[in-house]
């Protein structure tokens, strides 16, 4: 009999019932400590005392209005955006997959405003993740995420990742519209994009005319020790997504763009009813507020040491288990020598909780604010669930 839950998900046999701050409790009394934060959700841990004020303030003042209305928090939130970025525009989501649809949609009104309406082709790259609507599962076109959805929509072209010339050769076509990209995959492995590669698809943009969108979902708002990834390379996109940490644990997402991007979409052209919720802006502003701040990113690097360091010796004790680490600031991947899955389940025996990805790796996404000592509790656990794999396989 189907289960009362469409049964999508794989579930670990853990239920939490409370959190505070990097720690979970579980329904029997078990303290886990939370290395995966919703994957890469709670930006600044669970109960955020910061957080549940602005949640709390807002929801004894209105919860929803719609976007017939002006509402103040969302006017916020989007004027710290735009301050703290390149974009000078934005619109608010629920998720990152909406963002995705409205970051295609922006991209091909884009050139049907600049009457080229034939170019609608978005190039996108090998391991990537964009959600799973029927334009995000066609853009990443694997048969693990179409099979069975057909027909799917047209107009994306996936390309290997690495594979320079591919890219310039694809880039070259008439029809291009965009290219998209996370700077750093997620789902994918936790494969940053070299520096370098980012300025180059910034210069083939310039070149040939195509938006360069990134998608940030996973990598932004702070995860890599800046606001936003791409910022390491010094290149700016003409449309990003974001999601997951903007609202801290409230369903939030956007997509920010610039004039030139965003000047298509106007009145009528997108909606959403719950996108720039007042519940939603209201975390989403204040998450800005503190994310936002240098000193915060300059604590957030430093923490990131801590963890990288640690995680290199972890590999260094157990190198039948690991190849290497990867990643950049507080968005790390053990590269396991086999799937991952049985590391991750010692961590769950160990009290401790991490994120299977793509290509045998297991991922590290701690809250932004994590402690010194929870760091260091933690990868003791890491070590113990380590050392119960490898007693495990003896
Ligand atoms: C890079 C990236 N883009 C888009 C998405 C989709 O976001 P959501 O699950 O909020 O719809 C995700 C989710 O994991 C993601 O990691």
């Amino acid at each position: 009999m189907i289960p009362s839950i469409l049964p999508t998900y794989n579930r670990a046999p853990l239920a939490f019932v409370k959190g505070e701050g990097s720690w979970l409790e579980a329904e029997d009394g078990r303290r886990y400590l939370d290395l995966g934060a919703g994957i890469a959700v709670n930006a600044l841990g669970h109960a955020n005392p910061d957080l549940v004020a602005a949640l709390t303030e807002q929801a004894q003042a209105v919860w929803h209005v719609s976007n017939l209305y002006r509402i103040p928090a969302q006017q916020r939130l989007a004027d710290a955006l735009v301050e703290k970025t390149f974009a000078d525009t934005c619109f608010f989501t629920n998720s990152g997959t909406e963002a995705m649809e409205l970051a295609v949609k922006m991209a091909r009104r884009y050139w049907h405003e600049k009457d080229q309406p034939e170019r609608t082709r978005i190039l996108t790259f090998a391991g990537a993740f964009h959600g799973r609507s029927s334009a995000a599962i066609a853009a990443v076109g694997t048969e693990k995420m179409t099979k069975g959805f057909g027909p799917l929509l047209p107009g994306f072209q996936q390309l290997a990742w690495g594979d320079h010339e591919a890219l310039r050769e694809a880039a070259a076509q008439p029809d291009v519209a965009a290219i998209l990209i996370e700077p750093v995959q997620g789902e994918g492995g936790i494969r940053p994009v070299p520096d370098h590669c980012l300025k180059g698809l910034r210069d083939l943009c310039d070149e040939t005319g195509a938006l360069l969108i990134f998608d940030e979902v996973q990598c932004g708002m702070g995860r890599t020790g800046k606001l936003f990834a791409h910022e390491w390379a010094g290149v700016r996109p003409d449309i990003m997504m974001v999601a997951k940490g903007i609202g801290g644990g409230f369903p939030l997402g956007a997509v920010l763009a610039t004039e030139a991007a965003g000047a298509a979409m106007t009145a009528g052209t997108h909606g959403s009813t719950y996108g720039g919720n007042p519940l939603a802006c209201a975390v989403g502003a204040k998450v800005m507020e503190i994310v936002g701040d240098d000193a915060f990113l300059e604590t957030v690097r430093a923490r990131a040491g801590r963890l990288r360091q640690g995680l290199e010796s972890l590999v260094a004790r157990h190198p039948e288990l690991f190849e290497e680490v990867r990643g950049a600031g507080l968005m790390l991947g053990l590269k396991c020598k086999d799937a991952p899955a049985g590391f991750v389940q010692a961590g769950y025996a160990e009290g401790v909780l991490t994120v299977p990805a793509a290509d045998n790796v297991v991922r590290l996404l701690p809250p932004l604010n994590i402690g010194e000592a929870e760091i260091d509790a933690a990868l003791a656990r890491l070590d113990a669930a380590a050392g119960r794999v490898r007693a495990d396989a003896a």
